[in-house]
Protein backbone atom coordinates (compact mmCIF):
# COMPACT_ATOMS: atom_id res chain seq x y z
CA UNK A 1 0.00 0.00 0.00
CA UNK A 2 0.85 3.45 -0.01
CA UNK A 3 2.20 4.80 3.06
CA UNK A 4 -1.34 6.81 3.68
CA UNK A 5 -2.66 3.35 3.20
CA UNK A 6 -5.21 4.71 0.46
CA UNK A 7 -5.21 3.03 -3.32
CA UNK A 8 -2.41 3.74 -6.12
CA UNK A 9 -3.87 5.69 -9.06
CA UNK A 10 -1.72 3.17 -11.32
CA UNK A 11 0.12 0.26 -11.01
CA UNK A 12 2.51 -1.17 -13.74
CA UNK A 13 2.74 -4.65 -13.35
CA UNK A 14 5.68 -7.68 -14.44
CA UNK A 15 7.93 -4.93 -15.46
CA UNK A 16 12.03 -5.64 -15.46
CA UNK A 17 12.82 -2.97 -12.68
CA UNK A 18 15.68 -1.04 -13.53
CA UNK A 19 16.44 1.02 -11.15
CA UNK A 20 18.84 3.46 -12.18
CA UNK A 21 21.57 2.10 -9.40
CA UNK A 22 23.50 -0.02 -12.04
CA UNK A 23 22.14 -2.93 -10.71
CA UNK A 24 20.63 -5.82 -12.18
CA UNK A 25 17.34 -5.48 -13.20
CA UNK A 26 14.46 -7.24 -11.09
CA UNK A 27 10.93 -8.30 -12.05
CA UNK A 28 8.22 -6.78 -10.11
CA UNK A 29 5.32 -4.20 -10.21
CA UNK A 30 5.23 -0.02 -9.82
CA UNK A 31 2.50 1.95 -8.18
CA UNK A 32 2.43 5.61 -8.92
CA UNK A 33 0.18 7.84 -6.44
CA UNK A 34 -0.33 11.43 -7.40
CA UNK A 35 3.34 12.42 -9.29
CA UNK A 36 5.43 10.24 -6.66
CA UNK A 37 6.40 6.40 -6.95
CA UNK A 38 3.77 4.70 -4.33
CA UNK A 39 5.16 1.34 -4.25
CA UNK A 40 7.55 -1.30 -5.73
CA UNK A 41 8.19 -5.63 -5.87
CA UNK A 42 5.55 -7.77 -5.85
CA UNK A 43 2.03 -5.71 -5.43
CA UNK A 44 0.04 -8.63 -6.05
CA UNK A 45 -2.36 -7.79 -3.27
CA UNK A 46 -2.46 -4.29 -3.95
CA UNK A 47 -5.02 -2.72 -6.65
CA UNK A 48 -4.76 0.16 -8.96
CA UNK A 49 -7.12 2.69 -9.83
CA UNK A 50 -5.32 2.07 -13.56
CA UNK A 51 -3.33 -1.46 -13.81
CA UNK A 52 -0.87 -1.87 -16.97
CA UNK A 53 0.38 -4.78 -17.77
CA UNK A 54 4.26 -4.53 -18.65
CA UNK A 55 5.26 -7.86 -19.99
CA UNK A 56 8.83 -8.19 -19.00
CA UNK A 57 9.82 -4.71 -20.58
CA UNK A 58 12.07 -2.69 -18.87
CA UNK A 59 10.73 0.33 -16.66
CA UNK A 60 13.33 2.57 -15.89
CA UNK A 61 13.56 5.93 -14.13
CA UNK A 62 13.14 8.67 -16.89
CA UNK A 63 16.06 9.71 -18.54
CA UNK A 64 17.82 13.06 -17.91
CA UNK A 65 19.44 14.60 -21.34
CA UNK A 66 22.40 16.75 -19.46
CA UNK A 67 22.98 18.83 -22.37
CA UNK A 68 20.56 20.40 -24.60
CA UNK A 69 19.83 23.88 -26.25
CA UNK A 70 15.86 23.21 -25.67
CA UNK A 71 15.72 26.57 -23.56
CA UNK A 72 13.25 28.11 -26.41
CA UNK A 73 11.46 25.21 -28.00
CA UNK A 74 10.34 24.18 -24.28
CA UNK A 75 7.92 27.38 -25.09
CA UNK A 76 7.70 27.44 -28.51
CA UNK A 77 6.99 23.43 -28.98
CA UNK A 78 5.64 22.55 -25.17
CA UNK A 79 4.89 18.82 -26.01
CA UNK A 80 8.97 18.57 -26.99
CA UNK A 81 7.93 15.21 -28.67
CA UNK A 82 11.66 15.11 -29.87
CA UNK A 83 12.83 14.22 -26.67
CA UNK A 84 9.71 12.51 -24.61
CA UNK A 85 9.42 10.11 -27.58
CA UNK A 86 12.97 8.89 -26.90
CA UNK A 87 11.88 8.88 -22.87
CA UNK A 88 13.31 11.74 -21.60
CA UNK A 89 11.53 13.72 -18.69
CA UNK A 90 13.86 15.94 -17.50
CA UNK A 91 16.34 18.44 -19.67
CA UNK A 92 19.07 20.87 -18.99
CA UNK A 93 19.05 23.75 -20.78
CA UNK A 94 21.54 26.89 -21.49
CA UNK A 95 24.93 25.05 -22.10
CA UNK A 96 27.55 25.98 -24.45
CA UNK A 97 27.53 29.52 -23.18
CA UNK A 98 23.85 29.59 -25.07
CA UNK A 99 20.52 30.76 -22.56
CA UNK A 100 17.43 32.71 -23.38
CA UNK A 101 18.27 34.26 -20.41
CA UNK A 102 18.64 36.98 -19.14
CA UNK A 103 19.28 39.37 -22.27
CA UNK A 104 17.61 42.25 -23.62
CA UNK A 105 18.32 42.85 -27.02
CA UNK A 106 17.39 45.22 -29.74
CA UNK A 107 19.49 43.52 -33.06
CA UNK A 108 19.98 39.81 -34.61
CA UNK A 109 21.70 37.71 -31.61
CA UNK A 110 25.60 37.46 -32.01
CA UNK A 111 25.91 33.84 -33.32
CA UNK A 112 25.67 31.10 -32.19
CA UNK A 113 23.27 33.00 -29.88
CA UNK A 114 20.89 32.53 -33.08
CA UNK A 115 20.50 28.58 -32.38
CA UNK A 116 18.21 29.48 -29.83
CA UNK A 117 16.68 32.94 -30.94
CA UNK A 118 17.06 34.80 -34.19
CA UNK A 119 14.42 37.23 -33.01
CA UNK A 120 15.42 40.01 -30.15
CA UNK A 121 12.06 39.60 -28.80
CA UNK A 122 12.64 35.69 -27.72
CA UNK A 123 15.12 36.52 -25.22
CA UNK A 124 13.91 36.92 -21.84
CA UNK A 125 15.06 40.25 -20.14
CA UNK A 126 15.46 38.55 -16.33
CA UNK A 127 16.14 34.58 -15.76
CA UNK A 128 12.63 34.88 -13.32
CA UNK A 129 10.83 36.01 -16.32
CA UNK A 130 11.94 32.83 -17.98
CA UNK A 131 11.40 30.93 -15.94
CA UNK A 132 7.80 32.43 -14.82
CA UNK A 133 7.20 32.04 -18.70
CA UNK A 134 7.70 28.01 -18.49
CA UNK A 135 5.16 27.92 -15.01
CA UNK A 136 2.37 29.55 -16.77
CA UNK A 137 2.63 27.64 -20.18
CA UNK A 138 4.43 24.32 -19.14
CA UNK A 139 6.20 21.93 -20.94
CA UNK A 140 5.72 17.67 -21.13
CA UNK A 141 9.11 17.64 -19.33
CA UNK A 142 11.18 18.81 -16.55
CA UNK A 143 13.99 21.53 -16.91
CA UNK A 144 16.81 22.96 -14.76
CA UNK A 145 18.00 26.15 -16.57
CA UNK A 146 21.52 27.12 -16.36
CA UNK A 147 23.04 30.83 -17.41
CA UNK A 148 25.15 31.14 -20.43
CA UNK A 149 28.13 33.27 -20.37
CA UNK A 150 27.65 34.26 -23.89
CA UNK A 151 24.60 35.71 -23.41
CA UNK A 152 25.83 37.38 -20.06
CA UNK A 153 28.99 38.93 -22.61
CA UNK A 154 25.93 40.06 -25.81
CA UNK A 155 24.26 42.16 -22.42
CA UNK A 156 27.06 43.77 -20.35
CA UNK A 157 29.89 44.35 -23.67
CA UNK A 158 30.06 46.17 -26.20
CA UNK A 159 32.32 44.15 -28.56
CA UNK A 160 33.16 40.78 -28.03
CA UNK A 161 37.07 40.29 -29.63
CA UNK A 162 38.77 41.35 -25.93
CA UNK A 163 38.52 40.46 -22.33
CA UNK A 164 35.71 42.19 -20.43
CA UNK A 165 36.90 44.84 -18.28
CA UNK A 166 36.26 44.91 -14.09
CA UNK A 167 32.98 47.10 -14.10
CA UNK A 168 31.96 44.79 -17.37
CA UNK A 169 32.96 41.32 -15.27
CA UNK A 170 30.58 43.29 -12.03
CA UNK A 171 28.00 43.82 -14.50
CA UNK A 172 27.92 39.98 -15.74
CA UNK A 173 28.32 38.65 -12.26
CA UNK A 174 25.82 41.16 -10.64
CA UNK A 175 23.24 39.36 -13.42
CA UNK A 176 24.64 35.92 -12.69
CA UNK A 177 23.68 36.35 -9.15
CA UNK A 178 20.55 37.42 -9.36
CA UNK A 179 19.82 34.75 -11.99
CA UNK A 180 20.70 32.36 -9.62
CA UNK A 181 18.75 33.22 -6.32
CA UNK A 182 15.77 33.54 -9.47
CA UNK A 183 16.21 29.39 -9.68
CA UNK A 184 19.40 29.08 -12.17
CA UNK A 185 21.28 25.77 -11.95
CA UNK A 186 24.34 27.61 -12.76
CA UNK A 187 26.83 29.00 -15.41
CA UNK A 188 27.50 27.22 -18.91
CA UNK A 189 30.58 29.07 -21.09
CA UNK A 190 31.04 28.14 -25.02
CA UNK A 191 34.94 29.61 -25.42
CA UNK A 192 35.08 27.89 -28.52
CA UNK A 193 32.51 30.23 -30.25
CA UNK A 194 33.36 33.70 -31.52
CA UNK A 195 31.73 35.76 -28.80
CA UNK A 196 33.77 34.28 -26.20
CA UNK A 197 36.77 33.12 -27.37
CA UNK A 198 38.76 36.65 -26.39
CA UNK A 199 37.54 35.68 -23.14
CA UNK A 200 40.58 34.82 -20.57
CA UNK A 201 40.69 32.47 -18.13
CA UNK A 202 40.92 34.57 -15.35
CA UNK A 203 36.98 36.21 -16.34
CA UNK A 204 35.48 32.46 -16.37
CA UNK A 205 37.25 32.08 -12.70
CA UNK A 206 35.48 35.83 -11.75
CA UNK A 207 32.17 34.71 -12.62
CA UNK A 208 32.59 30.75 -11.91
CA UNK A 209 33.73 32.16 -8.49
CA UNK A 210 29.82 33.26 -7.44
CA UNK A 211 28.64 29.99 -8.59
CA UNK A 212 30.31 27.97 -5.27
CA UNK A 213 27.90 30.20 -2.89
CA UNK A 214 24.69 29.10 -4.26
CA UNK A 215 26.05 25.35 -4.73
CA UNK A 216 25.44 26.03 -8.57
CA UNK A 217 27.41 24.06 -11.25
CA UNK A 218 29.51 24.97 -14.34
CA UNK A 219 29.59 23.28 -17.99
CA UNK A 220 31.68 24.07 -20.88
CA UNK A 221 31.88 23.66 -24.50
CA UNK A 222 35.76 23.96 -24.14
CA UNK A 223 38.22 26.52 -25.80
CA UNK A 224 39.83 23.61 -28.49
CA UNK A 225 38.05 20.55 -29.26
CA UNK A 226 40.84 20.39 -31.79
CA UNK A 227 44.74 20.00 -31.68
CA UNK A 228 44.39 21.89 -28.12
CA UNK A 229 42.09 19.64 -26.13
CA UNK A 230 44.39 18.52 -23.95
CA UNK A 231 45.21 22.47 -22.98
CA UNK A 232 41.32 23.06 -22.84
CA UNK A 233 40.50 19.77 -20.58
CA UNK A 234 43.56 21.40 -18.14
CA UNK A 235 42.06 24.99 -18.11
CA UNK A 236 38.78 23.48 -17.35
CA UNK A 237 40.22 21.57 -14.44
CA UNK A 238 41.92 24.94 -13.10
CA UNK A 239 38.52 26.85 -13.31
CA UNK A 240 36.95 24.43 -11.30
CA UNK A 241 40.25 24.17 -8.49
CA UNK A 242 40.38 27.76 -8.43
CA UNK A 243 36.36 28.92 -7.97
CA UNK A 244 35.66 25.26 -6.42
CA UNK A 245 32.76 24.50 -7.60
CA UNK A 246 31.87 21.05 -9.57
CA UNK A 247 32.78 21.17 -13.68
CA UNK A 248 30.81 19.54 -16.33
CA UNK A 249 32.84 18.85 -19.73
CA UNK A 250 30.26 19.28 -22.30
CA UNK A 251 30.01 16.66 -25.38
CA UNK A 252 33.64 15.44 -24.88
CA UNK A 253 35.55 14.83 -27.86
CA UNK A 254 38.53 15.53 -30.01
CA UNK A 255 37.74 16.66 -33.97
CA UNK A 256 39.68 16.22 -36.57
CA UNK A 257 41.66 13.64 -38.11
CA UNK A 258 45.29 14.41 -36.78
CA UNK A 259 43.67 14.61 -33.09
CA UNK A 260 41.74 11.11 -32.76
CA UNK A 261 42.84 9.18 -30.01
CA UNK A 262 43.49 12.60 -28.18
CA UNK A 263 40.66 11.87 -25.72
CA UNK A 264 42.68 8.67 -24.58
CA UNK A 265 45.21 11.43 -22.66
CA UNK A 266 42.62 13.13 -21.71
CA UNK A 267 40.63 10.59 -20.07
CA UNK A 268 43.28 9.65 -17.88
CA UNK A 269 43.50 14.12 -16.82
CA UNK A 270 39.89 13.54 -15.89
CA UNK A 271 40.08 10.50 -13.88
CA UNK A 272 43.39 12.12 -12.01
CA UNK A 273 41.48 15.13 -11.64
CA UNK A 274 38.29 13.92 -9.72
CA UNK A 275 40.86 12.48 -6.86
CA UNK A 276 40.87 15.84 -6.06
CA UNK A 277 37.54 17.90 -7.33
CA UNK A 278 34.44 17.49 -8.61
CA UNK A 279 34.60 16.99 -12.44
CA UNK A 280 31.97 15.25 -14.95
CA UNK A 281 31.26 15.10 -18.73
CA UNK A 282 29.06 13.97 -21.07
CA UNK A 283 28.57 12.70 -24.53
CA UNK A 284 26.64 11.89 -27.72
CA UNK A 285 26.89 8.87 -29.65
CA UNK A 286 27.38 9.54 -33.07
CA UNK A 287 30.70 11.24 -35.08
CA UNK A 288 29.44 14.35 -36.17
CA UNK A 289 28.87 17.43 -34.22
CA UNK A 290 26.33 20.19 -34.99
CA UNK A 291 26.69 23.92 -34.15
CA UNK A 292 26.83 27.29 -36.24
CA UNK A 293 27.79 26.99 -39.44
CA UNK A 294 31.76 28.23 -39.72
CA UNK A 295 34.15 28.32 -42.27
CA UNK A 296 36.73 27.63 -39.72
CA UNK A 297 35.92 24.14 -39.23
CA UNK A 298 36.03 23.40 -42.98
CA UNK A 299 39.48 21.29 -42.87
CA UNK A 300 38.40 19.61 -39.70
CA UNK A 301 35.35 18.00 -41.62
CA UNK A 302 35.45 14.84 -43.87
CA UNK A 303 31.76 15.88 -44.70
CA UNK A 304 29.69 18.85 -44.03
CA UNK A 305 25.49 18.73 -43.91
CA UNK A 306 23.81 22.59 -43.81
CA UNK A 307 21.30 22.33 -41.01
CA UNK A 308 19.30 25.69 -42.07
CA UNK A 309 20.21 28.93 -43.31
CA UNK A 310 18.70 32.41 -43.03
CA UNK A 311 19.93 33.46 -46.48
CA UNK A 312 19.30 29.99 -48.44
CA UNK A 313 16.78 28.02 -46.84
CA UNK A 314 16.29 25.82 -49.98
CA UNK A 315 20.32 24.53 -49.15
CA UNK A 316 18.80 22.61 -45.33
CA UNK A 317 19.96 19.17 -45.83
CA UNK A 318 22.08 19.17 -48.51
CA UNK A 319 26.01 18.99 -48.12
CA UNK A 320 28.53 21.53 -48.22
CA UNK A 321 30.78 20.46 -51.64
CA UNK A 322 26.94 20.03 -53.48
CA UNK A 323 25.87 23.98 -52.95
CA UNK A 324 29.64 25.05 -53.41
CA UNK A 325 29.61 23.39 -57.22
CA UNK A 326 26.09 24.68 -57.45
CA UNK A 327 27.05 28.24 -56.38
CA UNK A 328 29.86 28.00 -58.35
CA UNK A 329 32.38 28.40 -55.84
CA UNK A 330 34.61 27.14 -52.85
CA UNK A 331 33.13 25.67 -49.77
CA UNK A 332 34.87 28.25 -48.06
CA UNK A 333 32.87 31.38 -49.91
CA UNK A 334 29.60 28.92 -50.06
CA UNK A 335 29.75 28.94 -46.25
CA UNK A 336 30.05 32.83 -46.11
CA UNK A 337 27.49 33.04 -48.61
CA UNK A 338 24.71 30.66 -46.15
CA UNK A 339 25.86 32.55 -43.07
CA UNK A 340 24.26 33.09 -40.24
CA UNK A 341 23.57 28.98 -41.12
CA UNK A 342 24.11 25.70 -39.26
CA UNK A 343 25.90 22.71 -40.34
CA UNK A 344 26.85 19.13 -39.25
CA UNK A 345 30.13 18.26 -39.13
CA UNK A 346 31.39 14.70 -39.42
CA UNK A 347 34.83 15.28 -37.63
CA UNK A 348 35.04 12.26 -34.49
CA UNK A 349 36.15 8.97 -34.49
CA UNK A 350 34.21 5.86 -33.83
CA UNK A 351 37.17 4.39 -31.59
CA UNK A 352 37.08 7.97 -29.85
CA UNK A 353 33.08 7.57 -29.78
CA UNK A 354 33.02 4.39 -28.08
CA UNK A 355 35.78 5.03 -25.60
CA UNK A 356 34.18 8.38 -24.50
CA UNK A 357 31.09 6.70 -23.90
CA UNK A 358 32.90 3.50 -22.11
CA UNK A 359 34.15 5.98 -19.61
CA UNK A 360 32.22 5.05 -16.34
CA UNK A 361 31.78 8.57 -14.98
CA UNK A 362 30.12 9.72 -18.67
CA UNK A 363 26.68 11.22 -19.10
CA UNK A 364 24.19 11.00 -21.87
CA UNK A 365 24.17 14.81 -23.02
CA UNK A 366 22.20 14.63 -26.48
CA UNK A 367 23.24 18.57 -27.33
CA UNK A 368 20.31 18.58 -30.20
CA UNK A 369 19.38 21.49 -31.88
CA UNK A 370 15.50 21.76 -31.79
CA UNK A 371 15.36 25.04 -34.27
CA UNK A 372 17.13 23.52 -36.77
CA UNK A 373 15.21 23.02 -40.63
CA UNK A 374 17.30 19.47 -41.13
CA UNK A 375 18.72 18.80 -37.80
CA UNK A 376 20.96 16.25 -36.26
CA UNK A 377 19.76 13.10 -35.89
CA UNK A 378 20.94 13.30 -32.34
CA UNK A 379 17.86 15.42 -31.66
CA UNK A 380 15.94 12.59 -31.91
CA UNK A 381 17.93 9.63 -31.61
CA UNK A 382 20.35 9.76 -28.77
CA UNK A 383 19.14 7.61 -25.99
CA UNK A 384 17.40 4.68 -27.95
CA UNK A 385 20.97 4.95 -30.21
CA UNK A 386 22.69 3.77 -26.38
CA UNK A 387 20.18 1.84 -25.81
CA UNK A 388 19.51 -0.30 -29.12
CA UNK A 389 22.96 0.25 -31.13
CA UNK A 390 25.96 0.47 -28.62
CA UNK A 391 23.99 -1.54 -25.71
CA UNK A 392 22.39 -4.33 -27.60
CA UNK A 393 24.18 -4.59 -30.73
CA UNK A 394 27.50 -3.89 -30.49
CA UNK A 395 27.22 -4.57 -26.31
CA UNK A 396 29.60 -1.55 -25.11
CA UNK A 397 28.09 -2.20 -22.06
CA UNK A 398 25.32 -3.52 -19.90
CA UNK A 399 21.38 -2.13 -20.33
CA UNK A 400 21.34 -1.27 -16.39
CA UNK A 401 24.71 0.58 -16.81
CA UNK A 402 23.59 2.72 -19.41
CA UNK A 403 20.05 3.58 -17.70
CA UNK A 404 22.33 4.45 -14.59
CA UNK A 405 24.18 7.64 -16.76
CA UNK A 406 21.20 8.24 -18.23
CA UNK A 407 19.56 8.56 -14.79
CA UNK A 408 20.76 8.84 -11.21
CA UNK A 409 24.63 9.64 -12.34
CA UNK A 410 23.21 12.91 -13.73
CA UNK A 411 20.54 13.15 -11.22
CA UNK A 412 23.52 13.34 -8.88
CA UNK A 413 25.72 15.69 -10.86
CA UNK A 414 23.29 18.29 -11.44
CA UNK A 415 21.16 18.06 -7.73
CA UNK A 416 17.79 16.55 -9.13
CA UNK A 417 16.69 15.64 -5.81
CA UNK A 418 13.96 12.53 -5.97
CA UNK A 419 14.43 11.95 -9.71
CA UNK A 420 16.73 9.53 -11.40
CA UNK A 421 15.84 6.69 -9.60
CA UNK A 422 13.27 4.11 -8.84
CA UNK A 423 12.36 3.85 -5.37
CA UNK A 424 8.77 4.37 -3.15
CA UNK A 425 8.60 8.43 -3.11
CA UNK A 426 10.72 9.33 -5.90
CA UNK A 427 8.98 11.19 -8.40
CA UNK A 428 7.19 9.27 -11.13
CA UNK A 429 9.16 9.85 -14.34
CA UNK A 430 9.46 6.57 -16.16
CA UNK A 431 9.65 4.78 -19.28
CA UNK A 432 9.01 1.97 -20.00
CA UNK A 433 10.67 0.13 -23.17
CA UNK A 434 11.63 -3.02 -24.76
CA UNK A 435 15.31 -3.59 -24.81
CA UNK A 436 14.99 -6.23 -27.82
CA UNK A 437 13.43 -3.82 -30.06
CA UNK A 438 14.57 -0.31 -28.64
CA UNK A 439 16.13 1.97 -32.00
CA UNK A 440 17.13 5.07 -33.05
CA UNK A 441 15.29 5.66 -36.45
CA UNK A 442 16.14 9.21 -36.98
CA UNK A 443 19.42 9.23 -39.13
CA UNK A 444 21.17 11.91 -40.90
CA UNK A 445 19.27 12.27 -44.34
CA UNK A 446 15.35 11.89 -42.56
CA UNK A 447 16.25 13.68 -39.15
CA UNK A 448 12.77 14.17 -37.19
CA UNK A 449 11.35 10.11 -36.79
CA UNK A 450 10.57 8.71 -33.36
CA UNK A 451 12.50 6.06 -31.44
CA UNK A 452 11.10 2.49 -31.74
CA UNK A 453 10.57 0.45 -28.98
CA UNK A 454 9.58 3.11 -26.23
CA UNK A 455 6.33 2.24 -24.88
CA UNK A 456 5.11 4.27 -22.34
CA UNK A 457 6.53 7.72 -20.97
CA UNK A 458 4.98 9.38 -17.32
CA UNK A 459 6.54 12.94 -16.31
CA UNK A 460 5.28 13.50 -12.80
CA UNK A 461 3.32 10.79 -12.63
CA UNK A 462 1.06 11.60 -15.74
CA UNK A 463 1.60 10.15 -18.67
CA UNK A 464 2.85 12.29 -21.63
CA UNK A 465 4.06 9.65 -24.62
CA UNK A 466 1.96 6.48 -25.49
CA UNK A 467 1.54 3.82 -28.04
CA UNK A 468 4.36 6.07 -29.66
CA UNK A 469 2.18 9.44 -29.72
CA UNK A 470 1.97 12.29 -27.32
CA UNK A 471 -0.81 12.04 -25.01
CA UNK A 472 -0.98 16.52 -25.34
CA UNK A 473 -0.50 16.43 -21.59
CA UNK A 474 2.11 18.72 -20.35
CA UNK A 475 2.97 17.93 -16.50
CA UNK A 476 6.59 19.24 -16.65
CA UNK A 477 8.05 21.77 -14.06
CA UNK A 478 10.69 24.16 -14.03
CA UNK A 479 12.91 22.85 -11.34
CA UNK A 480 14.42 25.87 -9.43
CA UNK A 481 18.08 25.74 -7.94
CA UNK A 482 16.64 26.24 -4.15
CA UNK A 483 14.02 23.44 -5.00
CA UNK A 484 16.84 20.80 -5.60
CA UNK A 485 19.53 18.88 -3.58
CA UNK A 486 23.40 19.58 -3.91
CA UNK A 487 25.03 19.40 -6.69
CA UNK A 488 28.51 17.73 -7.90
CA UNK A 489 27.14 13.86 -6.49
CA UNK A 490 28.90 11.39 -8.34
CA UNK A 491 31.52 13.41 -9.53
CA UNK A 492 34.33 13.09 -7.33
CA UNK A 493 36.19 9.30 -7.00
CA UNK A 494 34.96 9.30 -2.93
ZN1 LIG B 1 28.66 22.89 -27.39
CU1 LIG C 1 25.78 22.35 -26.99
Amino acid sequence: MPSDGSQPDLIIRGARLIDGSGRPGVRGDLAVKDDRIAAMGDLSQMKGGREIPANGLALAPGFIDTHTHDDRALLSDPLMECKISQGVTTVITGNCGISLAPLSIDRYPPPPLDIIGREPKQFFASFDGYLSALDRDPPALNAACQVGHTTLRAGAMDRFDRAATQPEIDAMRQTLETSLESGAIGMSTGLYYPPAKDAPTEEVIALAKPLRAYGGIHTTHMRDEASHLVRSVNETIAIGKAADIPVVISHHKASGTPNHGLVNDTLKLIDEARKTQKLGLDVYPYVAASTMLDPRRIPLASKIIVTWSNSHPEFAGQTLDAIAAKLNCDMTEAANRLLPAGAVYFMMSEDDVRRVLSYPHTMIGSDGLPHDQHPHPRLWGTFPRVLGHYVRDVQLFPLEEAVRRMTALPAAQFGLKDRGSLRPGACADLVLFNPDTIADTATFDRPKTPAAGIALVMVNGRTVWNDGAATGDRPGRALRRNTLGPMGGGMAAD
